[in-house]
């Protein structure tokens, strides 16, 4: 049964103490705390199995091969991937977006168009930037709606056959809003165009399966589902993924090397040149079955109570500003302000009572602007949250608006 309270157990990090006070940690947004059974997989790998993949001849090498490719097996059933489709191992969503541009694009020519939307973590900006500047690709931008939600007329406006990729990511790390990706997929699909999603903060609040929604990319990282640093996915459609081009070279992705040039595998591996992060998979397959131990509805609407029960408390202070209201189409992710105080400030003194919150920009300058904000506090939850430690995050931040009026 999904019991937080029970639940906390899991997760040692959350029983510390900073200067006298209970730990509450509201930045899961940024990254999620880890599960000992994760925790105890990565250490079991690097006591007893570390070992290179693919390439040893001998015991340890083969059963590191093992887990390595079970591991990729776990990530395919967890977002439903099947057969038509591939997992390439990354170090985060940022790294597989930088795939998708700089291997994708090599199939574009001058002219084409990629759609985005003004809600992107940069991770979904900036690699389009570097990319459409070199190959003389025009990037168009959703328009969003006052509250940060994604304008449908901008969306269908600015699509059109130029277009050859829409790269949107399915919930903004601001405003926790779900875009409505399948009737995205659908749409661009009938003038020609791929999908890129970036499912960074999608993948641990709720279901996301690539062949029911039918994208032609998904990138996510393992570090906000409970699983290590330095390791991420990209899935992709298998049949696109060998019309492109290898993104890096080196060992283990070639089929042959001569002085005159190489051959390369297929997907995944032609994209996973290199030593892979061998621990970072088996941790994050490790971290994908604790997360799938629960019932991923009941995981998504315990986020979005919490997120209600914080703007209601929010809504009755005169002093906050909420970005954006409304559990319905949104994960556990709240973006506020304090009127006329600098979110620093207030982040700051929240921390000295033991909350951590996330204050600035979130990486979505773009957002900011339409805001007309320099930055927002951020207050996201996750399985372990509770509604008592909602309670003592509101007479805290009480406390620090009073220290400033
Ligand atoms: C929506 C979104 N996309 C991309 C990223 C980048 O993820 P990473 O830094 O793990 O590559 C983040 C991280 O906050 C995010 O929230």
């Amino acid at each position: 049964m999904f019991d937080p309270v029970y639940i906390r157990k899991d997760f040692p990090s959350i029983h510390q103490f900073y200067e006298g006070k209970n730990l509450v940690y509201f930045d899961s947004a940024a990254s999620a705390l880890k599960p000992q059974a994760m925790v105890d997989r990565l250490s079991q790998y690097y006591a007893f199995e570390a070992s290179n993949v693919h390439r040893g001849a001998h015991f340890l090498s083969d059963r590191a091969t093992g887990y390595y490719e079970d591991a990729r097996q776990t990530v395919a059933d967890f977002i439903g991937a099947g057969e038509d489709g591939d997992i390439i191992f990354t170090s985060g969503t940022t790294d597989s977006i930088n795939l998708v541009a700089h291997s994708f694009s090599q199939l574009l020519n001058s002219g084409d168009e990629i759609l985005i939307s003004k809600m992107e973590h940069h991770s979904n900006i900036v690699p389009w930037h570097l990319v459409a500047e070199r190959l003389d690709l025009k990037i168009q931008y959703i328009d969003l709606h006052e509250d940060g939600r994604l304008n449908w007329e901008s969306f269908i406006d600015k699509l059109s056959s130029k277009t050859k990729l829409v790269a949107l990511t399915m919930v903004s790390n601001v405003t926790g809003v779900i875009n409505p990706v399948k009737e995205v997929i659908q749409k661009a699909h009938e003038v020609g165009a791929k999908v890129l999603l970036d499912g960074a903060q999608a993948v641990s609040s709720f279901e996301v399966n690539v062949q029911k929604i039918d994208c032609d990319f998904l990138a996510f990282s393992g570090h906000k589902i409970y699983g290590p640093n330095g390791i991420g996915v990209l899935y992709g459609k298998s049949e696109l993924l060998n019309k492109m081009p290898p993104y890096r070279g080196g060992g283990s992705m070639i089929k042959e090397v001569t002085e005159e040039g190489s051959t390369f595998l297929s997907a995944p591996f032609r994209f996973e040149a290199g030593t892979p992060n061998v621990g970072g998979a088996i941790g994050l397959a490790a971290a994908v079955k604790y997360f799938s131990s629960y019932d991923r509805h009941e995981i998504h609407q315990h986020k979005k109570f919490l997120l209600s029960t914080l703007e209601n408390k929010l809504s009755d202070m005169p002093e906050i500003k909420l970005f954006t209201h409304g559990e319905q189409d949104r994960i556990g992710v709240c973006s506020f302000e304090v009127k006329g105080v600098h979110h620093s400030d207030i982040s700051t003194l929240l921390d000295q009572e033991g909350y951590a919150v996330r204050s600035g920009h979130h990486c979505a300058q773009l957002l900011m602007k339409h805001f007309g904000s320099s930055g927002t506090l951020r207050a996201s939850f996750d399985i372990y949250n509770t509604v008592d430690e909602i309670d003592g995050f509101v007479v805290a931040l009480k406390k620090a608006i009073g220290f400033f009026k």
